[in-house]
């Protein structure tokens, strides 16, 4: 990915009226965003890379201590469900695979930068992380459903498709609130009063993050467009996925995502649920026992941001 498509990125973005985000410089604090960690920023490469081998994987998660640890809770965890247990990364790569263990690292790194603050109100980060964990256990279930190879990648698709929303409540945090603010008192997707307040939406500036980041176009693109649907024909699929599992989280009440909106589907969504022959009810219950038992996912991420250099 290159800095010039970034930069149009921001040059659409910027150039609409009434943005805010320009006097801001929101986007010249996202470039400047805390580094993820140079392992995560390792492993996210053999995302783009098909040459990358699991040993290659393996051996990058070995070579920081604290993080192989914290993968080697999270795979013993029954969300993962083996009955012995996995002592050494070469052998969950093995038993696990190499896409599994690529969202693991991912996703406690990604939590663990943007860690959940206790405030409470009609938003907190934290309730966002817990709406963000839903959504994502929710896309993974729902991929398998569907018989999709990349429930892996929905799964971080999921993670992070609100991550936006993030950002605007760091970086414009005044704003933001007004949003979601407008947002509760007017029943508006939150997104929609994003737009009018800020000039763009939580699925733009999560993009744009996703970029910056270098994710393959299938994360960032679900990202983009999980309000949307209408406006993408190729990534109309895996936005629906988000979507759904969005719409799932929210229905189950996991967390809060700061969106009061009435609890509507998407017709796009609605007609891939039709041609799956999927009822989304009877994914619930393994969703909510999907979130239990990997709730560690935002545990560790807390923990990562107390001290980055426990060895736990
Ligand atoms: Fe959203
Ligand atoms: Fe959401």
């Amino acid at each position: 990915m290159s800095m010039s498509y970034l930069k149009r990125i921001e040059k659409g973005l910027l150039s609409r009226k009434k943005s805010v985000l320009e006097d801001k410089a929101l986007f010249h604090s996202i470039r400047n965003l805390p580094t993820l960690p140079f392992v995560t920023t390792k492993v996210m490469e053999t995302m783009n890379n098909p040459r990358s081998s699991a040993s290659d994987l393996s051996k990058i998660i070995s070579s920081d201590e604290s993080l192989a640890a914290k993968v080697l809770r999270l795979v013993n965890s029954a969300y993962y469900g083996f009955p012995k247990p996995i002592t050494t990364i070469s052998h969950a790569v093995t038993i696990l695979g190499f896409n599994t263990l690529r969202t693991i690292v991912v996703g406690i790194s990604v939590s663990g930068l943007f860690p959940g603050k206790s405030e409470e109100g009609i938003f907190s980060r934290k309730s966002l992380w817990l709406h963000n964990l839903g959504t994502a256990v929710g896309a993974k279930t729902l991929a398998r459903k569907i018989g999709r190879p990349d429930s892996e990648e929905m799964f971080l698709a999921g993670l992070l498709h609100d991550v936006g929303k993030i950002i605007l409540e760091e970086y414009v945090h005044e704003e933001f609130m007004n949003a979601v603010e407008n947002s509760h008192s007017q029943k508006i997707p939150l997104f929609m009063a994003e737009q009018k307040i800020l000039g763009a939406h939580h699925g733009e500036v999560g993009k744009y993050l996703a970029d910056h980041w270098k994710l393959p176009a299938i994360l960032s693109e679900a990202i983009r467009w999980h309000h949307e649907l209408e406006n993408t024909k190729e990534f109309q699929e895996v936005a629906a996925i988000v979507h759904t599992a969005n719409h799932l989280a929210r229905t189950l009440k996991i967390g809060n995502s700061g969106d009061f909106s009435p609890l509507t589907i998407h017709p796009a969504a609605a007609s891939m649920l039709h041609h799956y022959n999927i009822n989304p009810e009877d994914l619930t219950d393994e969703i909510k026992w999907g979130v239990k038992e990997c709730k560690a996912f935002l545990e560790m991420g807390q923990e990562s941001e107390k001290d980055p250099k426990t060895t736990s």
